[in-house]
């Protein structure tokens, strides 16, 4: 394969990566986003193996078969709420490779006793550095959210200053090694000090911030492939890293902003430590009005507008196909049903937009916080779904509150609010939620799959 032909592949595959992520960024053609980015890498991988000229045709199809079975095994198998895992895992793994491309080239350059020149000592600590950190890290994010370690975030007093000194240390290393490259016991301690960094950064952050750790060590992966594509001098793998790196960032910086929070209080935060605020922590008592599922059915009988807001509970519950057939049967008797999606309900970013796509629920009928948020004044009724959080008017009015300035969905503004939930207990953020006490608050006590379901059939019989 000529150079020529060669460049002409990576420069394909680019334009695909970049029309997928473009798609990506609808749930209607993301699909297609993801199919475009696959053929992308395909081009990228097959063409730089053709040029290398070491593998034929047959291996090059049994590693697509074998690479491409494992994938889609994992893809079908995996449950939706264990994507965040499954995201971390191969986050690692891209890590973990790009550290060992640039081993590879640097033992290899130690067993010839050639020095390697130019930009590349830098790009091979990069790499390494990087990938090592990203290895780890994300092997701890995955032991989190799978529960093999316990979530809350461990910390220590000195924690900061100790993470401080070894980051400073891996710098150190890292210059020791680009200086003198054919060097093995400064590599072999800046491969153990960045793979100790990973466990170190990751292990003081709650399992609950772990998806947005999982964006920024996504972004980090695209880092080090980056630096590893100026290792080899593969602008394929330059380009796609770098794009890697950039979204990532940028779905980490949309994240921080949704929740209101920097990235470095979600990274030193310790946020999943903080203490829970129960209902009348303050010496307060305050009630609430509970309905069953048949006096909320009255009133949706009653309704013409219905805004549903789904998060965390309703993807616990798997509540999203009992929400459609409510969706259904409302639609059915003339009344507009939408949804309003928070950019950090549920667990994970897009979470509540892949629940009711599986539900089949159409995607015009999913609105963003700011285009909804001035439809609930005339609206009859918000259905708060297993959401808690994003809806707490605290972050509005409360200047002590933790999620003070968070953007929030405005339920508490329409003429009828239920909420469906199973307890008073707090959500993710531990705080009482002062949107349960209002007057025109209606709390539904419940699973969130059983209540809607019980609130279709009484509706079914008025
Ligand atoms: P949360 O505030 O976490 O509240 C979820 C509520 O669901 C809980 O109060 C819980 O109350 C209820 N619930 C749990 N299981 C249920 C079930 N089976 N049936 C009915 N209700 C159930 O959720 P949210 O409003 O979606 O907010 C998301 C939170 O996660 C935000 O604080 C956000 O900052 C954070 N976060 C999000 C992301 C992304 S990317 N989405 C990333 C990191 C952090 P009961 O126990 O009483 O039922």
């Amino acid at each position: 394969m000529s150079q020529t032909a060669l460049q002409l592949a990576y420069l394909a595959s680019a334009v695909l990566f970049i029309l997928g992520l473009r798609n990506l960024s609808s749930p209607r053609t993301a699909p297609t986003g993801n199919l475009l980015a696959a053929i992308g890498m395909l081009v990228a991988v097959v063409a730089t193996l053709v040029s290398q000229g070491v593998v034929g045709w047959p291996v090059i199809l049994a590693g697509v078969v074998v690479g491409g079975s494992i994938g889609a095994v994992l893809a079908l198998r995996i449950e939706m709420t264990a994507m965040p895992q499954m995201v971390a895992l191969l986050n690692g793994f891209g890590g973990a490779a790009s550290a060992l491309v640039a081993s590879a080239e640097l033992l290899d350059g130690m067993r010839a006793g050639i020095a390697p020149a130019g930009i590349v000592p830098t790009a091979i600590v990069l790499s390494t550095l990087i990938g090592a950190v990203t290895l780890t890290g994300s092997l701890i994010a995955f032991a989190k959210l799978q529960e093999l370690m316990r979530g809350a975030p461990i910390v220590y007093p000195g924690q900061r200053f100790v993470n401080a000194l070894l980051g400073l240390g891996a710098i150190g290393l890292c210059v020791a090694v680009a200086l003198s490259p054919l060097e093995l016991p400064p590599y072999a301690a800046l491969v153990g000090l960045g793979l100790l960094l990973g466990v170190l950064l990751v292990i003081p952050i709650g399992g609950a911030d772990m998806p947005v750790v999982i964006s920024l060590l996504n972004s980090y992966s695209g880092l080090a492939a980056c630096a590893t594509g100026f290792v080899l001098g593969n602008s394929g793998l330059v380009i796609s890293g770098s794009l890697v790196g950039a979204s990532g960032i940028i779905l980490t910086k949309i994240m921080c902003d949704a929740m209101n929070r920097s990235l470095g209080n979600v990274l030193f935060g310790a946020f999943g430590a903080v203490a829970e605020i129960g209902p009348g922590a303050a010496g307060e008592q305050r009630s609430v009005t509970g309905y069953t599922p048949e006096d909320a059915a009255v009133i949706f009988n009653a309704s013409r507008t219905c805004i549903v807001v789904p998060g965390y509970g309703m993807a616990v519950a798997q509540a999203q196909h009992a929400v459609r057939e409510l969706m259904d049967l409302l639609e059915a008797r003339g009344v507009k049903v939408q949804f309003a999606i928070h950019p950090v309900a549920g667990r994970m970013p897009g979470h509540m937009n892949v629940l009711l796509a599986e539900a089949d629920v159409p995607y015009d009928k999913l609105v963003e916080m700011d285009d909804i948020n001035p439809q609930f004044p005339e609206t009859d009724v918000s259905l708060v779904l297993g959401a808690n959080d994003v809806v707490n008017p605290a972050a509005r009015s409360d200047t002590s509150s933790p999620i003070y300035g968070m953007p929030i969905l405005d339920v508490d503004r329409a003429q009828h609010v239920f909420v469906i939930k199973r307890s008073m207990n707090p959500g993710f953020a531990g705080i009482d939620n002062p949107l349960f006490y209002n007057d025109n608050t209606k709390m539904v006590f419940g699973d969130a799959k059983g209540t809607v379901l019980k609130i279709t059939e009484a509706l079914r019989s008025t």
